[in-house]
C-alpha cells in the first residue's frame, strides 16, 4: 500500500511545493487548511498530474476542540507521515500592545502545532505512524526584538518536537524539525530579503524531502544558517541586547 501523508497548511507556498514534491515521489496526501476553494484546485492539479490520490480537509489551526475529531472524520487509512508547515509571522509591534495579536501568533504557530501533533498521536489507534515534521524557524533560537513573540512562539515549537522526538524515538517514529531561515513565500511578500541567504518554496521543500528521506532531526533548510545561527547563539547577551535587530 501505498505511504500516505498529511500536510496542514496547504495552502501555504511551502506547503503546495512539498505536496508536488511528495506526490512526485508517489505519495498519496491529504492537505489540510482553511481555505477549501484553493485546497480543492491544489489537490484536483496533483492527483492528475502524478496519479496519485489527493484529498483535502478544512482544518483551523486555531480551533483546537476540532482535532480529535479531525483525525477521526479521515476516510481511509490513517495518514502514517504529518507535516505540520502552517504559521503566522503577525506584526510585532501590533501585538506588543494588543493581545489579540500576540495570541494569534502563539497560538497558530505553538499552542495549535501542539494540540495537532497531540491529537494525530492520540487517535491513530493501532495504526502504523512512520514519522512528523515541524516547519519551526531560526527566529526560535534567539528572541530579537524585531519578531520576538513570532520567535517565541517557534521557540516553543522547537523545544516541543525536541522533546517529542526524544520520546516517539523508542516507538520508532521519526521527528524532524526544519528551521527553514529566508523562503520567498507569501509570508516575506515586500520584505527585501538577502539573496543568498533567501531559498524559493521550491528548493526548500525539495531540501526538505531529501533530508526527511534520509531521517535527519534538525535541519537548516539553506546549510549556511546553521553558522549565521552559531554566531548569533553565541553572541554574549551584554552585547546582543545593545544591537538592534
Ligand atoms: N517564509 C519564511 O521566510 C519563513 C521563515 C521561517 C519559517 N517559516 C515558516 O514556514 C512555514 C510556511 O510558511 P510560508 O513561508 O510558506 O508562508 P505562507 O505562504 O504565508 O503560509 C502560511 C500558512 O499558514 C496557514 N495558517 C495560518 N493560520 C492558520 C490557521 N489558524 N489554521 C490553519 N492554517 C493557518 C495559512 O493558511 P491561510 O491560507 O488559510 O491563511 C498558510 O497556508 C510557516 O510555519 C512559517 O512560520 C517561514
Amino acid at each position: 500500500m501505498r505511504e500516505r501523508i498529511l500536510i496542514l497548511g496547504g495552502t501555504s507556498d511551502l506547503a503546495t511545493e512539498l505536496a508536488h514534491g511528495l506526490a512526485k515521489e508517489g505519495k498519496d496526501l491529504i492537505i489540510g487548511g482553511r481555505k477549501t476553494e484553493e485546497l480543492s484546485r491544489t489537490s484536483s492539479d496533483i492527483s492528475i498530474r502524478y496519479n496519485v490520490e489527493c484529498e483535502y480537509l478544512y482544518f483551523d489551526a486555531e480551533d483546537f476542540d476540532s482535532h480529535d475529531d479531525f483525525f477521526k472524520n479521515i476516510k481511509g487509512p490513517y495518514p502514517s507521515s504529518l507535516f505540520v508547515v502552517f504559521g503566522y509571522l503577525g506584526d510585532q509591534i501590533v501585538a506588543e500592545t494588543q493581545k489579540e495579536e500576540s495570541f494569534k501568533i502563539i497560538n497558530r504557530n505553538f499552542t495549535g502545532a501542539v494540540s495537532i501533533i497531540n491529537s494525530y498521536l492520540t487517535q491513530r489507534g493501532d495504526n502504523k505512524i512512520n514519522s512528523i515534521v515541524g516547519i519551526s524557524s531560526v527566529a526560535g533560537d534567539r528572541g530579537r526584538m524585531s519578531n520576538f513573540i513570532y520567535g517565541s512562539s517557534k521557540a516553543g515549537f522547537t523545544a516541543y518536537l525536541s522533546g517529542l522526538r526524544n520520546k516517539l524515538f523508542h516507538e520508532n517514529i521519526h521527528v524532524m524539525t526544519v528551521r527553514p531561515g529566508f523562503m520567498d513565500t507569501k509570508m516575506t511578500e515586500g520584505m527585501d530579503l538577502p539573496g543568498p541567504l533567501t531559498a524559493s518554496a521550491e528548493k526548500a521543500a525539495r531540501l526538505i524531502i531529501k533530508r526527511w528521506k534520509k531521517n535527519r532531526n534538525n535541519i537548516y533548510v539553506l546549510p549556511i544558517w546553521r553558522y549565521i545561527m552559531l554566531i548569533i547563539k553565541n553572541i554574549p547577551e551584554a552585547i546582543f541586547k545593545r544591537l538592534k535587530m
